[in-house]
């Protein structure tokens, strides 16, 4: 049950679209290492997700800061939020083992807070800095 990735989700920075692919890639393996039910497995898997989610979110944060975004609180809110629930949900894992973890639902979770966070928040991004761009007041990418 893979997350697609579709160009209707491009906002239009490389940098920051080909993340959101990997994002995409990262999650579907730990789906299936969910499905699979390894412990150390798992534990990989999330912290190998986790690595990449920090520093994906590091980048749009590099960009609006470069930009001077207006919104800069308010989207890096959003992703201190899903930081937050996945240490939980991590933090869950290793209290109580692979069994508290469904796939089902990580995936659901995840696909929903990404496609939703990608098409609203890094779109609104992607506009501003394509305008800022556009108005040679920002390097392109
Ligand atoms: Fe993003
Ligand atoms: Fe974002």
């Amino acid at each position: 049950m893979a997350i697609p990735w579709t160009p209707a989700l491009a906002i239009g920075v490389p940098e920051i679209d080909h993340q959101h692919q990997e994002l995409f890639v990262r999650i579907e393996r730990l789906v299936q290492g969910i499905g699979k039910g390894n412990a150390p497995d798992i534990e990989h898997l999330l912290e190998f997700l986790s690595q990449y989610v920090e520093s994906h979110f590091g980048a749009e944060e590099r960009w609006m800061l470069r930009s001077a975004y207006p919104e800069y609180s308010r989207h890096k809110g959003e992703h201190e939020r899903f930081i937050r629930d996945y240490d939980q949900m991590t933090r869950e894992f290793q209290e109580k083992g692979p069994g508290v973890l469904s796939g089902i639902r990580m995936n659901n979770w995840m696909a929903t807070w990404l496609v939703q966070h990608i098409s609203r928040s890094d779109m609104e991004l992607g506009r501003f800095l394509a305008d800022k761009i556009a108005s040679g007041d920002l390097d392109g990418p």
